[in-house]
């Protein structure tokens, strides 16, 4: 293993490490206020310019939390800002696009079958896709529309599955689904830099010079965060379904994604109905359960319908598959890439530590191969970039459908 193999494994790990840590503090701590704020309660005899209080205990002792609306007496010098932690999940977020997508298009963006993008154009797309796409968001709260908040998410909902729909339709499934996954998340991010924390600022600013802040810049910050609120879940549902290739290897992978976010805001209603104190919706769990229900049956309609009926077994089910038959697709296919080492230009290492090479390792595999190669045609990626024929799949789905047996 040469030292570069050692520099780019363990950069991406440890930005990868950091990324997962910058986005549990900023949705651990979103999560808390979340919570926080719509617990406050109002009493009598709370000190001038506190709209409510909350008792919490935690770590052995006793908190009482009060929510000043107006200027406290005297303001603090050391008020702490909660920002680092949104701009920490963005930058190694953008890093890791950087290092493994934009930097390997064709293994990871690319799908042949569903655009024949060369590299360039597949990097530029995923860059304009995100910029564009908050542009077009924040306009739209800024808008008119922006005033009523049940017809802004509406429109907002719809705006996301098309372009969901569209990133299905010009990069691979998972690239897709890591490409709006990272729109979504640089949404929220940019509202936390671009609308909440400047906003915020304004505010602290007239309250320190005794003034009455304008409600608009207090209303405008309260917004984007219901719309963080509501985006997270499906935020960490993108970022992890990459390792699940039922969920965007299949051709209604769009409309999982859209059902991805009707569950996520479910799950989040309940939620915050429960932290106000106004009930427990429990239907919400119904709504999410029967979304789940629905994304899994979706995803057993696998690739488009053209690739699954070419590679569905049909005929010969009695025929018994031989192992070797199946080893030869795979070290044909598979080891490449797959392998203790690759000679894959770009692969440095066997991706996801899957080794297909010996009989054992594709035993092992059985599975995996399945749902990789048959179930989805997420592999070979690129869409089909070692070329993979139809028949080849139809023998390892019969293969696995036959016990998976080594002879
Ligand atoms: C051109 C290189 C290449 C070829 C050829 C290839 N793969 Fe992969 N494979 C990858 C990459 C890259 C990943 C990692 C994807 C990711 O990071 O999400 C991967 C991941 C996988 C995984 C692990 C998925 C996970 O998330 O844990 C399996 C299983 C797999 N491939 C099976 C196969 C099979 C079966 C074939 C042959 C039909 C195949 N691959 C051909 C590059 C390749």
């Amino acid at each position: 293993m040469t030292w570069q193999i050692l520099v780019g494994e363990w950069s991406d790990f440890a930005i990868r490490w950091l990324h997962v840590i910058a986005a549990v503090a900023w949705i651990g701590s979103s999560f808390y206020f979340i919570h926080l704020d719509l617990s406050l309660q109002k009493r009598a005899g709370l000190p001038e310019g506190v709209a409510g209080e909350a008792w919490q205990v935690h770590g052995g002792g006793f908190y009482n939390m009060q929510k000043y609306v107006v200027a406290p007496s005297h303001m603090p010098e050391d008020l702490t800002w909660f920002k680092w932690e949104a701009y920490m999940t963005f930058l190694s977020g953008f890093a890791l696009l950087c290092v493994h997508y934009w930097a390997n298009p064709e293994l990871y963006l690319i799908d042949k079958t569903v655009l024949d993008l060369v590299p360039w154009q597949a990097v530029t797309l995923g860059v304009l896709t995100l910029a564009l796409g908050w542009v077009v968001y924040d306009q739209l709260c800024k808008s008119p529309l922006g005033k009523n908040d049940v017809a802004l998410f509406g429109v907002l909902y719809v705006y996301l599955v098309f372009i969901a729909w569209g990133m299905t339709h010009v990069f691979s499934g998972r690239g897709a689904f890591i490409e709006f996954g990272a729109l979504i998340g640089t949404m929220m991010v940019a509202n936390v830099a671009m609308i909440i924390i400047p906003k915020q600022r304004i505010v602290v600013k007239s309250l320190l010079a005794g003034e009455e802040p304008d409600p608009a810049l207090g209303k405008a910050g309260k917004q984007r965060s219901l719309h963080n609120n509501y985006l997270t879940l499906p935020v960490v549902f993108l970022m992890i379904s990459n390792h699940y290739p039922l969920s965007f290897g299949t051709q209604y992978n769009w409309l999982i994604i859209a059902l991805v976010m009707i569950m996520g805001v479910a799950i989040r209603h309940f939620f915050n109905s429960q932290h106000a104190h106004k009930g427990n919706p429990w239907w919400t769990w119904l709504v999410a359960a029967a979304c789940f229900v629905l994304i899994a049956w979706l995803s057993g309609f696998g690739p488009s319908a053209a690739k699954a009926a070419e590679s569905k077994p049909v005929t010969a089910q009695a025929q018994k598959i031989k192992f070797a038959d199946v080893q030869e697709i795979v070290v044909s296919r598979c080891s490449m890439c797959h392998a203790q080492e690759p000679v894959w230009s770009g692969v440095g290492v066997a991706p996801k530590g899957v080794m297909l090479e010996t009989p054992d390792e594709i035993h092992l595999h059985a599975k995996q191969i399945y749902l990789q190669a048959v179930m989805s045609h997420a592999m070979p990626p690129g869409g089909n970039i070692t070329e993979i024929a139809p028949e080849d799949r139809r023998i390892l789905g019969l293969w696995f459908e036959q016990g998976a047996s080594m002879n």
